[in-house]
């Protein structure tokens, strides 16, 4: 990720900040329209948790973007746990769409192409790092 991309997600995510509860809110309801088969993940979730967790590991991976290596552990620890989460594959396409359209309505005219680019580039490096490492719980499981 070239740094002009890196100045760019954190220059939005800055704009996101002040409205962070109320865009992850958006975030989950969208995730539930467009994809009804996750709702059911969440039933005995406490959303208002759910939703600063969130937040805070965006916000730690937007200020690592200099050195996501350092924190492949932590990611790779997450998607581990979202084996146990009943969470599949295909939901992380989901996942990003919802963030994607979430990031757009918040932003307004900040979500240029280039921003776009960016954020899909910041999603596609968590949710891979993510998905191999959910994806060797699930082998091993299954062997
Ligand atoms: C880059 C992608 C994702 C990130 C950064 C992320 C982040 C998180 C975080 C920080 C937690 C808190 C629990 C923990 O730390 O283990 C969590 C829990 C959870 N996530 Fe994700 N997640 C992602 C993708 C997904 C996807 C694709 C799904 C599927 C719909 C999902 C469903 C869940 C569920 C069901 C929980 C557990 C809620 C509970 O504790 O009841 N996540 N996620």
């Amino acid at each position: 990720m070239i740094s002009k991309q890196k100045k760019l997600i954190q220059d939005t995510w800055a704009q996101v900040v002040p409205i962070a509860d109320q865009a992850a809110a958006i975030f989950y309801q969208r995730l539930f329209e467009i994809d009804p088969s996750t709702r059911p993940l969440f039933n005995t979730t406490d959303m208002t948790q759910q939703r600063k967790k969130l937040l805070q590991i965006l916000g730690v991976a937007v200020s690592s973007l200099d050195n996501l290596g350092a924190l492949s552990k932590t990611v790779e620890d997450l998607g581990r746990r979202h084996a146990g989460y009943g969470v599949k594959d295909a939901h992380y396409d989901s996942v990003g769409v919802a963030l994607l359209w979430t990031l757009e309505q918040g932003l307004g005219k900040a979500w240029t192409p280039e921003a776009a680019a960016a954020w899909k580039e910041v999603y596609g490096m968590l949710s891979s790092i993510m998905r191999n490492a959910q994806q060797a719980v699930s082998t091993k499981v299954a062997a």
